[in-house]
């Protein structure tokens, strides 16, 4: 009999209910994990998403928690912790991304990419660290965009990504002493509802790709299960693209 990498795991990843974090979702469960999940809006998809990887011999636990709000990223990781008796992975995945010019920026639309994508991943690591052993493993999804933003009107978004970088890098010493690592996945373009492989972005992205096409959410599931796996434990602090050759 085989054993699956991550089984005795227990992990919480943040926006599973479609696209990338459903990929990890799917991914994390079949490695043997027991997986927990956030959503927001798409209760039906998170039900989805979850029998899915019941079906295929997982573990998968959607919980309603908007990321917006302090209390709910909260409960969510003691849910969590709670329910699997710890949580060994955390995986910050919601997120959001509005794509304009700065001048045309609305507030709400400022508000919501720095509370999603930062203020939010601070919450969950600060609260998960409370219910994380030594050698846990905590992984972040950033953007290729904190590393290069060649098209007008990501400015913002690819900020905020960047803060999740140089957030990766602190922790990665701060915790380095409980044999716990801190990782920044940053996709390329990735074949989703918010940047569908034929949306109006699809072919100025490719135009400066080494690849052809779009990655998909199974692709960035594989990673981040290595990274939470046993054999990525000398890695930490890194931001690591996964990203179809979009900076080579
Ligand atoms: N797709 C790409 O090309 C690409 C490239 C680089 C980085 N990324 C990053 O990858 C991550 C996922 O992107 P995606 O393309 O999969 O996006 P997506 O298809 O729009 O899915 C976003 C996910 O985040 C959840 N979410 C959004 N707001 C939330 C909130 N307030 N609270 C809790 N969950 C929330 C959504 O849940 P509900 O539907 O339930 O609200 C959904 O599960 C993001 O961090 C994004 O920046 C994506």
């Amino acid at each position: 009999m085989t054993t699956r990498p991550l089984e005795g795991k227990t992990a919480l990843v943040t926006g599973g209910s479609r696209g990338v974090g459903a990929g990890i979702v799917a991914r994390l469960a079949a490695d043997g994990a027991k997986v927990a999940f956030t959503y927001a809006r798409s209760a039906d998809r998170a039900k989805a998403v979850a029998a899915e990887a019941v079906a295929a011999g997982g573990i998968a636990h959607p919980i309603h928690a908007d990321s917006r709000h302090e209390q709910d990223i909260e409960a969510a990781v003691a849910r969590t912790a709670d329910r699997f008796g710890g949580l060994d992975i955390l995986v910050n995945n919601a997120g959001v991304g509005s794509f304009a010019p700065i001048t045309d920026l609305k507030i709400d639309e400022i508000d919501a990419m720095l509370t999603i994508n930062v203020r939010s991943t601070i919450i969950a690591i600060r609260e998960a660290l409370a219910h994380m052993d030594d050698g846990g493993r905590i992984i972040n999804i950033g953007s290729i965009n904190a590393d290069r933003t060649p098209f007008p009107g990501q400015s913002v978004y690819a900020l905020t990504k960047g803060a999740v970088s140089s957030l990766t890098r602190g922790l990665a010493h701060e915790l380095a002493p409980r044999g716990i690592t801190v990782n920044n996945v940053q996709p390329g373009p990735i074949d989703t509802e918010a940047n569908p492989a034929d949306g109006p972005f699809a072919t100025a992205l490719l135009g400066v790709m080494a690849t052809d096409r779009f990655g998909t959410a199974a692709e960035i599931g594989a990673f981040v299960s290595y990274l939470a796996g046993p054999d990525a434990a000398y890695i930490t602090g890194s931001s690591l693209n996964v990203d179809g050759g979009f900076t080579a």
